[in-house]
């Protein structure tokens, strides 16, 4: 079975569904989701979005904020554009409906975050990708251009592989044609055939035993990208999020957003202390590579299994307006957050890293888009600063929508590829041979290639990893696609990369702290 479309998009977060909007209007658009629409790392999202709204604030500084917690990695263009461009996005989104909160003077409300010099974090409550997911679910489901499918997990990109050519990863000329994608409630393979197409996929947090990410961050995008021969960079910084709710078996973890250390609380010891003065001035308000990695010294330090978040001096009030869904959340499980400290650990909450695009979210693939967390555009640089990742997506997918739709006439839907081939292959019956090899990469990349790496360690992990990758590639081929399988096959060419270019890299800087390598 085929499909064919003007423009594919895979995956129904912020960046997908924006970018689905800006190219309705010039052609058909199908966008893939692989559980339901709205089931997405954005609708997590808490904190809020960064962006210049007021004096004194201006674009200079969170360019400069960007850029020092990006270590100096950051392309220093790609930063001028996000932020010269926040304002005009964020005026997009409330357009579109997104209720940020606001003032009773009318001006939007505004909070801080760590290792932001101004108050410039718009938001909803502590749940504001929630609020962004349905204003733009709301405008996708009633837009007549574009068809959602549920429940469909995209496999494989289609390239000129698919027709039996060799494809190198330095060939200029490699094309997406679309991509295979498995039907999850009928079984089926759909080939879908399009003109130009968008990875918006999200991010990575699976690969590791604790995240803040929902079980569909698994990487998907990267590695489908990475296997059809896309350029990928910077996934050795993985962002540690210092703050997650220490609930043991729970997953994913649930956030106790940053917001809360920007409105007064701060982190201390289970004795009471606070820390992290010791580590950085600003505190706990530093950023986050500082701040977990101070957490996990502590830990160390200690034997202890978590540190506090003492809240007690946010006014009840404040809390109770501001953070309804942390303050439901902890009572849930017996903390009454207006009386009793937060125990909270880090857990794996981004990768900076990705797909490398252009300015336009042009991977190094025709007719293959990326943007949101799937995307490397060289904004986070070595460490990600809080809330800059939906500004990323709306920026990025904005611009892809501007190039795409204005190339999309020039392109033909090629036609001659061949059905997904699955002679051969039997339905696995041992669910184990997959789970426990999920298990044990995510251990391995827990203990091995976590918040404090070593030459050792990571080598250690490589040779690990190889093993269930041999496994799981033999298992893969013999076997009818499934999801838990994908799933795992992707994982693994992930975490692959992750440890690639943590073992290339010869220095501690930003989210990679190599102890071979002392700062
Ligand atoms: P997502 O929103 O993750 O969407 C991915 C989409 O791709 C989904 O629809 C999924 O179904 C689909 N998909 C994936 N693989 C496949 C496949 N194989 N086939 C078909 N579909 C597929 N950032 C901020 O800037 N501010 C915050 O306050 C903030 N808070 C956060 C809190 C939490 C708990 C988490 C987890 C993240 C937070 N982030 C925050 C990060 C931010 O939410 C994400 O980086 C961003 O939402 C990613 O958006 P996206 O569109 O790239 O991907
Ligand atoms: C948070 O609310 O602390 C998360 C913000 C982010 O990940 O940018």
């Amino acid at each position: 079975m085929s499909t064919k479309v003007d423009f594919f998009i895979i995956g129904s977060g912020i960046a997908g569904l924006i970018y689905a909007l800006k190219v309705a209007p010039f052609g058909s658009v199908c966008v893939l989701s692989k559980i339901n629409m709205d089931e997405t790392a954005t609708r997590y999202a808490q904190g809020g979005i960064a962006a210049v709204m007021y004096s004194p604030d201006n674009y200079k500084k969170h360019i400069e904020d960007t850029i020092i917690a990006g270590a100096g990695l950051n392309n220093e263009e790609i930063v001028r554009i996000a932020i010269n461009e926040s304002t005009e996005r964020i005026n997009e989104l409330a357009e579109w409906g997104t209720q940020f909160d606001k003032e009773s003077t009318g001006k939007y409300s505004l909070a801080k975050e760590g290792g932001h010099s101004e108050f410039r974090i718009l938001h909803h409550k502590d749940n504001t990708g929630n609020e962004i997911q349905r204003a733009l679910s709301e405008k996708v489901r009633n837009h007549p251009n574009i068809t959602v499918l549920e429940n469909y997990l995209a496999i494989d990109l289609i390239t000129q592989h698919h027709l039996g050519k060799l494809v190198k990863r330095k060939d200029k000329d490699i094309t997406c044609f679309g991509a295979y994608a498995l039907d999850k409630n009928t079984g089926k393979i759909n080939t879908i055939l399009a003109k130009t197409t968008m990875l918006a996929t999200g991010g990575i947090g699976n690969i590791y035993q604790t995240t803040t990410n929902p079980t569909l961050s698994t990487g998907d995008g990267i590695a489908m990208a990475y296997r059809a021969k896309a350029h990928i960079n910077y996934l050795e910084f993985v962002q540690f999020h210092p703050t997650s709710l220490y609930n043991p078996g729970e997953k994913p973890s649930f956030l106790i957003t940053e917001a809360m250390r920007g409105a007064g609380a701060v982190l201390v010891t289970k004795k009471g202390v606070p820390f992290m003065h010791k580590y950085d001035k600003r505190g706990s308000l530093a950023p986050r590579d500082i701040t977990a990695r101070a957490i996990d010294n502590e830990l160390k330090l200690s034997g202890d299994e978590f540190v506090y978040l003492n809240t007690l001096k946010i006014d009840k009030n404040e809390i109770l307006a501001h953070f309804p869904t942390i303050y439901a959340k902890c009572l849930s499980i017996g903390i009454d957050i207006t009386k009793d400290m937060i125990p909270v650990v880090p857990a794996a909450h981004y990768s900076c890293g990705g797909i490398v695009t252009d300015k336009y979210g042009q991977t190094s693939i025709q007719n293959l888009f990326a943007a949101g967390e799937v995307a490397n555009t060289g904004l986070h640089g070595a460490n990600r600063l809080a809330s800059n990742s939906l500004l990323e997506s709306a920026v990025f997918s904005h611009r892809a929508a501007l190039k795409a739709s204005s190339t999309v006439s020039n392109i033909n839907i090629e036609t001659n590829f061949p059905d997904w081939n699955d002679e051969g292959t039997v339905l696995n019956e041992e669910m184990i041979l997959i789970t426990q090899s999920k298990k044990e990469l995510q251990s391995i990349m827990s203990n091995y290639v976590g918040i404090v790496r070593s030459n050792i360690r990571l080598k250690r992990a490589l040779d690990r990893l190889n093993i269930i990758y041999k496994e799981t590639e033999d298992l893969f081929d013999k076997s009818i696609v499934s999801e838990p399988i994908c799933e795992l096959r992707n994982m693994i060419n992930v975490a692959y990369l992750v440890i690639r270019l943590a073992m290339r890299r010869k220095e501690s800087i930003g989210l990679h702290y190599n102890i071979d390598y002392p700062v």
